[in-house]
């Protein structure tokens, strides 16, 4: 299937389902078309919300060793576990697991890694592996958290207590931001070091009193010339969907020692620019707070900032509520 011949019923049908109570009724996938039509459209765009995380992890030196067997949990198609596998390299990963209550969804997600990685090992997750108590290295896990009933929260707990480190993507919305900052917590809690977003270890700014109405989420770079293709202009109309909009959430955890030097920040969001200065968002090891960026106090940083996508960590002092001083960040610098 190409994006010129979608099945635009199918897709209206998935659509009405994301956005009810249907998505937690049980697997809803009814047909491989479902799969094949929701992988080009609704997963590709999942893909480039991965696409942001994981070069966020490489130019952070972020990195698996050799072998590293992959377990995608509520895969769907497969997009975020492939998506993975590139980025670590198909010849550094023995193993690529998927694991849906959807078998034709295991089906889809087996079969199309398969076709685009045929030398790597591609299974459905068995019971022993699900159900077992063996420590695996990679938990992938993708736009699932708003269609979880208790059991399926149980066994994601269980598979995260196994996991020596977790990838973990979700929608930028208020609520999908804010149950896995409650992840974030119940996972760090438990011993796992926080790699990104955050640049500290502490409890959640978030989550903090008065900070109900905020949520962390970021934005991944708009894929270019996207309305020069009709099928997508089509399918953003259709699905009601900003298709320059590419807002996510993300929580990266392992069980290495966490080797983040302190004294970073990061924006929520995006940065807010008016005449001769900038509004921001920031979180750092105090927590999160509005703060305001002069243009004059860090010229550079105000137009870097006007221009960025995914701009990442910084590093600046703040007081009464405005940033001071600012530290330009080189490549190299960048927090491993
Ligand atoms: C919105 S889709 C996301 C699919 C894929 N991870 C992605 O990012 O494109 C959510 C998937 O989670 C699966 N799912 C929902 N609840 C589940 C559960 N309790 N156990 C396993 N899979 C579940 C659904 O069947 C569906 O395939």
């Amino acid at each position: 299937m190409k994006l010129e011949s979608l099945d635009w019923e199918v897709l209206d049908r998935l659509r009405q389902t994301f956005l009810s109570d249907a998505k937690s009724a049980g697997p809803y996938w009814h047909t491989m078309t479902d799969l094949e039509c929701y992988d080009l459209t609704y997963g590709e765009r999942i893909g480039w919300k991965w696409d942001a995380v994981l070069r966020e992890l490489k130019s952070r030196h972020w990195n698996l060793s050799p072998g590293t067997t992959i377990l995608d949990w509520g895969c769907g198609s497969g997009i975020a576990g492939r998506r993975v596998v590139d980025f670590l390299g198909v010849t550094n990963v023995s193993q690529l697991v998927v694991h849906d209550h959807s078998a034709l969804a295991m089906d889809f997600a087996v079969h199309r890694a398969k076709q685009v990685f045929p030398a790597m090992s591609v299974e459905r997750a068995d019971y022993r592996f699900l159900e077992g108590d063996e420590p695996f290295e990679l938990l992938v896990v993708s736009h699932v958290l708003n269609e979880l009933d208790d059991l399926g929260r149980a066994q994601l707990t269980s598979l995260c207590s196994r996991a020596k480190s977790i990838l973990w993507v979700e929608p930028g919305t208020h609520e999908a931001s804010r149950l896995l900052g409650d992840w974030r917590e119940k996972l760090r809690q438990s011993g796992l070091n926080v790699v990104a977003p955050c640049p500290h270890q502490n409890g959640c700014g978030m989550l903090a009193p008065g900070n109900e109405r905020h949520w962390c989420h970021f934005f991944a770079a708009p894929v270019p010339n996207i309305y020069a293709d009709s099928a997508w202009v089509k399918f953003g109309q259709r699905a009601g969907i900003d298709l320059r909009s590419l807002p996510y959430s993300f929580l990266v955890l392992d069980r290495r020692p966490n080797v983040m030097p302190v004294g970073y920040s990061r924006i929520i969001g995006e940065a807010r620019h008016f005449k001769g200065y900038a509004k921001l968002f920031n979180c750092d090891t105090a927590g999160v707070a509005d703060l305001m960026l002069q243009k004059r106090d860090a010229p550079a940083l105000f137009k870097a900032l006007k221009n960025a996508h995914e701009p990442g960590l910084q590093k600046w002092s703040h007081g009464n509520g405005r940033i001071t001083q600012v530290e330009v960040l080189s490549d190299q610098e960048s927090p491993a």
